[in-house]
């Protein structure tokens, strides 16, 4: 198949290209999109065929449920079965954004979408690429992250393009993608509230309108079974071996650098995953700068593209230093110990 590439200006869109992409959608056909988490790979979400296309492209296993993207709050009725006072709350101060929620879903839904649960995820986006298609198509669009499955989330035109060239006709290259982890799921369906995967709506910011708010337990210890089923899933993961090490930086960057001796000496190519402000305390391997510890956003925004990157120097280890668990750490956190296939050293 043709893969055509179009390139849009998020501050100047043309409406004819989008136009051309949402046709694409109403056809039911594949187009990868820009959101300001990672880039999608959009489909109508209520064509069960499109939806198979969308499983197939990504060689996703089907237990693994999709989110559908809406552009307007009047498109979420006809998906749900109800929406709560505290969902109102929520949406009212977190959408658009990089926040996914979990409701009971309605009966319209096709089970492919929601791999056979009760519940559907939704999110707007405000991303005004993402707005502009969805709203053209006037669809809920599902999609995943446009990655192949198992490989890190696209935060780049050329990360989608190294992954579904040739296999979906259109990407939307809008340019570098603003957060770069994938959205916060928070599930408001059940008893109590839960977050399933952290994000860049953090904990933090959701207590204070939800305070009996806690974490789904996978994310504490990734030995309890997942509410999101995604999240059983090794992730994000790159070719090479991934260890994480967290404590002191000053133990880290011993550690980090004694292991990379040795390493080297049984002739491995040994890639270092570091900060703008630790970066100078190695003097061997491949070191990478992966943002910067006080501004940890910029490691969320780095982190896939950082991990494609070493896969592309055919590294055979990468040792990532941790960064603090609060706030957008949790998230950052996750996906790297998910990366590490849960290898962790506590210093
Ligand atoms: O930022 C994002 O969320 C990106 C952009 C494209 O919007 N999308 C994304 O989709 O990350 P995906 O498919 O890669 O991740 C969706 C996550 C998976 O972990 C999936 O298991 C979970 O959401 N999920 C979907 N429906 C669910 C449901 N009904 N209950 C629990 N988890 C669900
Ligand atoms: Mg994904």
């Amino acid at each position: 198949m043709d893969t055509r590439i179009i390139k849009i200006n998020k501050k100047e869109i043309d409406k004819n290209l989008i136009k051309a992409g949402a046709k694409l959608i109403q056809d039911g056909k594949l187009v990868a999109f820009p959101t300001e988490t990672v880039y999608g790979l959009g489909a109508n979400g209520l064509d069960r065929q499109a939806v198979e296309s969308i499983y197939k492209a990504k060689g996703r296993p089907s237990d693994n449920p999709l989110i559908l993207h809406i552009s307007s709050i009047d498109q979420i009725y006809p998906l749900v079965r109800e929406v709560s006072q505290l969902a109102y709350e929520v949406i009212e101060k977190f959408w658009p954004g990089p926040l996914t929620l979990i409701f009971e879903k309605s009966h319209l839904l096709p089970d492919i979408i929601t791999a056979g649960l009760d519940t559907v995820a939704i999110r707007m986006p405000n991303h005004p690429i993402a707005q502009e298609l969805i709203s053209e198509a006037g669809l809920p669009i599902a999609a995943p992250s446009a990655n192949l499955s198992g490989k890190p989330s696209p935060t780049n035109a050329g990360h989608v393009i190294e992954d579904m060239m040739g296999k979906i006709p259109m990407i939307i290259d809008g340019g570098k993608t603003n957060i770069g982890l994938e959205s916060t799921v928070l599930d408001l369906s059940g008893e109590g509230p839960l977050i399933l995967r952290p994000g860049a709506i953090t904990y933090e910011g959701l207590k204070d309108i939800i305070p009996n708010l806690s974490y789904d337990n996978h994310i504490n210890n990734q030995n309890a079974a997942p509410k999101s089923p995604g999240q059983k899933y090794r992730h994000y993961a790159p070719e090479a071996e991934m260890i994480l090490f967290t404590g002191q930086i000053e133990d880290i960057a011993e550690e980090i650098n004694s292991r990379t001796r040795d390493l080297m000496n049984n002739n491995k190519k040994v890639g270092i995953m570091a900060t703008k402000e630790t970066k100078d305390r190695y003097n061997k391997g491949i070191v990478k700068v992966v943002g910067s510890r006080i501004h940890r956003e910029t490691i969320a925004s780095d982190l896939f593209r950082i991990i494609r990157e070493f896969d592309k120097e055919n590294v055979n280890i990468i040792l990532a230093e941790g960064v603090e668990m609060d706030n957008i750490g949790r998230a950052i956190m996750n996906r790297m110990l998910k990366a590490a296939g849960g290898k962790v050293v506590n210093l």
